[in-house]
């Protein structure tokens, strides 16, 4: 064998049968810090869910550590910095999760505006006694605006959506200023306050960073035109979720789908409470087929490292590489 791969936890397994034909794989079921710490040792290859933290702490204890892939495309689990230094590629998984993460964003904010999970619990507690004009009303989504916060892969991807419910989409992005054409949508930009004070329904796809982190503090969040809806499928720390709780219980956004959290998997003190949010366990990306994508893609990025080739994903590369790694 070729070298130690460690997979913090369980993932699809057909996903790293490649990994296993060269490299000797141990998959862990959950480590704590501590754990980890004293698993990493010996290990060339780590392949850790974005709910485990690869910070400096960890690092200091990797001796052969060669790549860190991680098992998502957003990577603000890792200190970069840290791996940078050390001579350690960063890799994740773009492009295999953008459909389902769309979709999802889709169905979330479909199922909050149309009340579908209060209609299932209606309907299963008992008190759907009979048709009625004025149950269980929400809104239309034809003839809306819909603001995206982040027009990368996963939001160019909503936008596309947003033909089949006739919606006219706004969105913010540091990186484009110009209008942008997608299969059939114009998508016309905004700058962040503006698109809060235009859309009737926001939703994020920004990364986590510095820059983003409560992105949508308590002044923004009471930016949201009365009637707004709020969808989040990115990271919790993009909004002030104590803030949300306290805006939505006064109306205002109107309602929130969200599928991650300020402190996963804990939830604000009263979110739950609230009748005008939907609550996911980020299940952005869960179908069986980009789980399978995602974990295949994350052995391939260790494999091509540990082989001397350059990872298909990169998103650090080392200061000081490995030999024969670039
Ligand atoms: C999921 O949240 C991901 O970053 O892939």
């Amino acid at each position: 064998m070729d070298g130690k791969v460690l997979v913090t936890n369980p993932v699809i397994e057909e996903g790293l049968s490649g990994l296993r034909q060269h490299f000797d794989v141990t998959v862990a079921h959950g480590l704590d810090p501590r754990q980890l710490r004293r698993a990493i040792v010996g290990v060339d290859g780590l392949l850790p869910l974005l709910t485990v933290a690869v910070d400096e702490e960890l690092l200091v204890h990797a001796d052969r550590l060669r790549v860190i892939a991680n098992h998502a495309v957003g990577y603000d689990n890792i200190d970069l910095e840290a791996a940078r230094r050390r001579g350690i590629w960063v890799t994740n998984t773009p492009g295999v999760l953008t459909e389902a993460t769309a979709d999802l964003t889709w169905a979330a904010m479909l199922a909050l505006v149309r009340r579908v999970v209060e209609g299932d619990a209606l309907v299963r507690s008992g008190g759907f006694t009979g048709w009625e004009p004025r149950m269980l009303l929400g809104i239309d989504l034809q003839r809306k605006t819909l603001g995206i916060v982040g027009l990368g892969q996963i939001g160019r991807a909503v936008a596309r959506r947003a033909v089949g419910f006739g919606m006219r989409v706004i969105f913010t992005d540091p990186s484009c200023d110009a209008p942008v054409e997608l299969g059939g949508v114009h998508c016309e930009p905004r700058d962040l306050e503006q698109l809060l004070g235009e859309a009737d329904v926001v939703t994020l796809h920004a990364p986590l960073n510095a820059d983003t982190h409560h992105l949508l503090d308590d002044r923004r969040l009471g930016m949201m035109r009365a009637g707004a809806y709020l969808v989040n499928t990115a990271r919790g720390p993009l909004v002030d979720e104590a803030a949300l709780t306290r805006r939505l219980r006064q109306g205002r956004p109107a309602g929130a789908a969200l599928d991650v959290f300020e402190h996963e998997p804990a939830i604000a003190p009263g979110l739950a409470e609230l009748p005008n949010v939907l609550l996911l366990p980020h299940i952005g990306s869960a179908t069986r087929e980009t789980r399978l994508a995602m974990t295949r893609l994350a052995a391939d990025n260790i494999q091509a490292v540990l082989q001397g080739r350059e990872p298909p994903t990169p998103v650090v590369r080392p200061d000081r590489p490995w030999p024969g790694s670039q």
